[in-house]
């Protein structure tokens, strides 16, 4: 399971960490999206953000029966401590560590993601989850200036070491 703030590239090395062990990836944003028919934006607008921590919790209780697979999530999958408790049951987990700064020149102009357009800022997020993605990561990787595969090979490597994979 990879957590960390949005832009600290989870998806990607999802994919490129799927593609190397030969596990399934599976996206919790992504189910959320096909579950709800409507789009993250929507879900904020219509339900406000509980109504998408409902629905990522949610989906979060569906993995626990789910084969091994490299799983993806949002930034703020660790908000809600029912969801901490989850995470930990899920399997190791990965924490990708990037600045706020570092975050929003990844992501650039981006309307996909509501609370960006928020009245807390990138950075305040940030600090606010900062101990909660440390207090439930099995791994922290730093992604400063690492490209997607080296993120990647990085993980690879630390889970081979600890015998996950
Ligand atoms: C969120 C991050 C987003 C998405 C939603 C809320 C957050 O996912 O789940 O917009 O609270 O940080 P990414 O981290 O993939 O951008």
């Amino acid at each position: 399971m990879l957590i960390g703030f949005m832009g600290s590239g989870k998806s990607s090395v999802a994919r490129v960490l799927a593609a190397k062990t030969g596990l399934a990836h599976v996206d919790t944003d992504d189910m959320v999206v096909r579950q709800a028919g409507m789009s993250i934006p929507d879900i904020f607008a219509k339900e406000g953000e509980a109504g998408f921590r409902d629905r990522e919790h949610d989906v979060l209780k569906t993995l626990i029966a789910m084969e091994p697979c490299v799983i993806s999530s949002g930034g703020g999958v660790v908000v809600r401590e029912e969801n901490r408790i989850l995470l930990r049951q899920l399997g190791t987990v990965v924490y990708l560590e990037v600045t706020a700064k570092e975050a929003l020149a990844r992501i650039g102009h981006n309307e996909e993601r509501p609370l960006l357009r928020g009245s807390v800022s990138p950075q305040q997020l940030l600090d606010r989850r900062q101990d909660w993605y440390e207090g439930v990561a099995d791994v922290s990787i730093n992604t400063s200036s690492q490209s997607i595969s080296q993120i990647a090979s990085d993980i690879y490597r630390r889970l081979r070491e600890l015998q996950v994979i």
